[in-house]
C-alpha cells in the first residue's frame, strides 16, 4: 500500500474506532436465492466470468526467474505459466498434445496436498509417453521418432492461451480471444507497495465446498458475522469498524486488529506499510487476497459442477527469501488461517447453502455487508451485459 493509502485508510478507521462505526452501503439490498440454486445461471456464469474474463493465477514473483513455472487448475482447465530462457513470458494448456496428459504436475490440485504447483524446470517431460517440452512450449522431443512419419513436430506445441502481469498478478485467459493486457488497471495503484513482483507460493491446498462459489466469496467480505461466527477465535481480535473501497469492479474491504488506534501515538509518516487490519482485496471475478501483518494469502474460488458446490484453492504466500525458518513460518500462517477459514467460515458457507437448496427464497444483504451487495451487483451487471 502506498503511504498515502496507508494514512488514509489508517485515519478512516482510527474514526470508526472511535465512533464506533464502518462504513455503510446505501441501502440494505435483497438477493433472489436462485443465484445460489439454478443450473442456467451456473452454466452463464461459467462462460461469462471465468471463460471470458481474465483469471489470477498466481503472484508475479512465481515466475520472475527464467525457467521459473506454475501449474495450476483454473476453473478445471489444467494451465501452465513458464517464463523461457529469454525472460518472456508463456502460459498453455497443460495438456500434452500426445494424448492430453498435464505436462507438469499441479500437486496444489489434489486434495488433501499441499504443493504449490510452483517451480523451476528447463524441459517438461510428459509422465505418460516422455515427450518433452521446452519452456516456450515447442516439442523438443518425441521418443520412437520413426513411429510418427509424416508428425511434424512443429505443429505439436503446447497450445497457448493468454497471460500477462497486471497489478503485481499473472493473469490468464482460458480462451485465446480473452484480453489480459492490463486486465487489472483499475487496481494498479491500490496494490502499489505490495511486493507481489517478489512473492511466492510456499503451500496451497484445495477444497470442495458444498456451497455456491459465491457464497465461498462472500464469507471474506464482511465483518458483521464476526462475533457469532467467530466467537470462538478472532472475535474481539479483529473488529467489525471496517472500510469499503471499490476499484472498478474490484474491492477492498479492511477491519482493523485490537489495538488499531494506538497507531494515532505515533506520527503518521511512520506508520508502517502493514497496518495492522486484514485487509481483503477482491479482483473479478472471485479471487481474493488476504493481506495481514502475519499472512499473505490468495483464494481462488470457482464453481463447482453443481450450483450448491464449489472449489476454492487457498494459496499461502510469502515475499521473503524462501529460507527454511521462512517456510516453516508460512507453514505456520496457512495453518492458522485454516482454522478460522476451513474450520468455520467454509461451514457456514455449506450451512446457507443449504437454507436456499430447501426453499429460502431471498438473502438481505445489510448496510455494514456493502462489499457483498457490490460483488452480487458486479457478477449481475456482467452476466447482463453478455
Ligand atoms: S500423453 Fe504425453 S507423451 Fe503420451
Ligand atoms: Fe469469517
Amino acid at each position: 500500500m502506498k503511504h498515502e493509502d496507508v494514512v488514509s485508510t489508517g485515519r478512516r478507521i482510527i474514526d470508526h474506532i472511535a465512533q464506533r462505526t464502518l462504513d455503510l452501503g446505501e441501502a440494505p439490498m435483497r438477493v433472489d436465492a436462485s443465484v445460489f440454486t439454478d443450473p442456467e445461471r451456473l452454466a452463464k456464469e461459467r462462460e461469462v466470468l471465468f471463460r471470458r474474463t481474465p483469471q489470477v493465477v498466481g503472484w508475479a514473483g512465481e515466475v520472475a526467474e527464467p525457467g521459473d513455472f506454475l501449474a495450476r487448475d483454473v476453473d478445471g482447465v489444467p494451465v501452465l505459466v513458464t517464463r523461457d530462457e529469454d525472460g518472456v513470458l508463456h502460459a498453455f494448456l497443460n495438456a500434452c498434445t500426445h494424448r492430453g496428459m498435464p505436462v507438469a504436475p499441479e500437486d496444489s490440485d489434489r486434495e488433501g496436498t499441499t504443493g504449490t504447483g510452483c517451480s523451476n524446470a528447463r524441459r517438461f517431460v510428459c509422465g505418460y509417453h516422455g515427450w518433452q517440452f521446452d519452456p516456450a512450449g515447442s516439442l523438443v522431443g518425441l521418443p520412437s521418432r520413426p513411429q510418427f512419419p509424416g508428425v511434424d513436430p512443429a505443429e505439436f506445441g503446447l497450445k497457448k492461451l493468454p497471460v500477462a502481469i497486471s497489478a503485481g498478478l499473472i493473469v490468464v485467459g482460458l480462451r485465446p480471444d480473452v484480453q489480459v493486457e492490463g486486465a487489472l488497471a483499475d487496481v494498479e495503484d491500490a496494490f502499489a507497495g505490495f511486493p507481489y513482483d517478489r512473492t511466492r507460493a510456499v503451500v496451497s491446498e484445495k477444497f470442495t465446498l458444498k456451497a455456491n462459489w459465491k457464497l465461498t466469496v462472500d464469507i471474506n467480505l464482511e465483518g458483521y458475522h464476526i462475533p457469532f461466527l467467530h466467537r470462538a477465535t478472532i472475535h474481539g481480535v479483529v473488529l467489525n469498524h471496517g472500510i469499503v473501497d471499490t476499484f472498478g469492479p474490484h474491492t477492498r474491504f479492511a477491519v482493523p486488529i485490537l489495538g488499531f488506534e494506538k497507531l494515532a501515538e505515533f506520527p503518521e509518516e511512520h506508520w508502517p506499510a502493514r497496518l495492522p487490519m486484514v485487509n481483503v482485496q477482491t479482483v473479478l471475478p472471485s479471487t481474493v487476497l488476504i493481506e495481514s501483518p502475519m499472512s499473505t494469502t490468495m483464494l481462488r474460488v470457482y464453481p463447482g459442477a453443481v450450483p450448491g458446490e464449489s472449489v476454492i484453492h487457498m494459496t499461502e504466500g510469502t515475499w521473503e527469501p524462501l529460507d527454511e525458518q521462512t517456510v516453516a513460518a508460512t507453514r505456520n500462517n496457512h495453518n492458522t488461517n485454516k482454522a478460522v477459514l476451513v474450520s468455520e467460515d467454509f461451514p457456514g458457507a455449506e450451512a446457507c447453502q443449504r437454507g436456499f437448496s430447501a426453499g429460502l427464497d431471498t438473502m438481505v444483504v445489510g448496510m455494514g455487508e456493502s462489499a457483498v451487495a457490490h460483488w452480487h451487483e458486479t457478477w449481475d451487471k456482467a452476466l447482463a451485459a453478455y
